[in-house]
């Protein structure tokens, strides 16, 4: 799917975020398998990640990313319409975790909703409300992006335990005056579903009662090093735009050497691209908000800017949005 923004502009007028306190380092995780600080280093540029305690679950991360993004927009609790959490690991199945959140929060009167699109969860969060929000039929919406993967890791595979951490962020989005997203790409390819799985998770049997993250790295890799550049470039010439009006660039923080790929191979100039993977590993569908609010914290997000998003991951699915930033106070 693929379209460019028409109508009423819609932006981003509120972002916070949330990561567990206790820190995982690379020494932690070669207490529990083969492995070490050199090798993880070297081949994904992780050097710690964020793990939930054992009492916590997603809601615990995502509900204060919430608060943070609605403080941040200047806004009541209860005073959005729309409610969407992009997780592959809600607290559980139902009630979901954005009907949680909004019980939490107050807000009575939001439609809320889970959406799964695995690591790209957030990208397909926003385009839904984007468009929920162009069409007129919200006025005001939360999207959350959040995972705690460290509750359907493997602790005994050293190939997926190194990759993945937890951590939440939203963004409250709204028309605004200037600025707001541009257009979309947004894609799915099930026949590489079977590349990155949590078998057991739903109504199919398997022969393991367990349910865990199973991943084929190299042919995750290979998808991954294609589709950020694909949908990015895709996206971009949908707008209208070029590579060089990118003023900062938001990639899925999934491994450094994918970033530094996509970034090689789209021309981005690295000091525009936003990196936090060596602090946060992958957190799924936390890591593009979670760069978004590095990138703000830079003060790279200035009014005007022109953001580029690109995610991907399991489904296999991936997801580009173009952005004109809007400092919420000229909003
Ligand atoms: O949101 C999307 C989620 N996933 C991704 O984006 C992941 C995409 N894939 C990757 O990032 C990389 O494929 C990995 C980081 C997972 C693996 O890196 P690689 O350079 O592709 O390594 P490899 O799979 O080719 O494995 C090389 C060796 C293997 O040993 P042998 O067979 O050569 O003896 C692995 O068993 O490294 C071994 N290995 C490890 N060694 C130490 C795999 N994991 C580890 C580890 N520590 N944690």
């Amino acid at each position: 799917m693929i379209g460019s923004a028409n109508g009423t502009r819609v932006g981003i007028t509120g972002l916070g975020v949330c990561v567990p306190e206790r820190v995982v380092t690379n020494d932690d995780l070669a207490r529990h398998v083969d492995t070490s600080d050199e090798w993880i280093v070297e081949r994904t540029g992780i050097h710690e990640r964020r793990m939930i305690a054992e009492d916590q679950a997603l809601t615990d991360i995502a509900l204060p990313a919430a608060q943070a993004a609605l403080q941040d927009a200047r806004i009541g609790e209860g005073d959005v319409d729309l409610i969407i959490c992009a997780t592959v690991t809600p607290d559980m199945m139902f009630p979901t975790a954005s009907a949680l959140i909004a019980d939490s929060l107050g807000a009575r009167d939001a439609a809320a909703y889970d959406l799964l699109a695995g690591c790209t969860g957030f990208m397909y969060a926003v385009a839904q409300a984007y468009g929920m929000l162009a069409a007129g039929l919200s006025r005001r919406a939360l999207v959350i992006g959040g995972d705690v993967l460290s509750s359907i890791l493997d602790w005994t595979d050293r190939s997926t335990l190194v990759l993945f951490g937890d951590g939440a962020g939203a963004v409250v989005m709204e028309p605004v005056g200037h600025g707001g997203f541009l257009g979309f790409e947004l894609g799915a390819d099930g026949g590489g579903g079977v590349h990155l799985q949590l078998p057991g998770s739903g109504s199919r049997k398997f022969e393991s009662p367990e349910s865990m993250l199973r991943m084929n790295g190299r042919e995750v890799y290979k998808f991954a090093t294609r589709v950020m550049v694909s949908s990015a470039e895709a996206v971009l010439a949908e707008c209208g735009r070029t590579i060089d009006e990118v003023d900062v660039y938001v990639p899925h923080q999934a491994n450094k050497r994918i970033i530094d790929h996509a970034v090689g191979k789209l021309g981005v100039p690295p000091e525009r691209t936003v990196v936090n993977v060596d602090r946060f590993g992958n957190t799924s569908s936390g890591s593009i908000p979670l760069a978004l609010a590095d990138a703000r914290a830079d003060g790279r997000l200035r009014d005007g800017a022109l953001v580029l998003m690109t995610g991907m991951g399991a489904g296999l699915t991936w997801g580009s949005a173009l952005l004109e930033w809007t400092d919420r106070r000229s909003a």
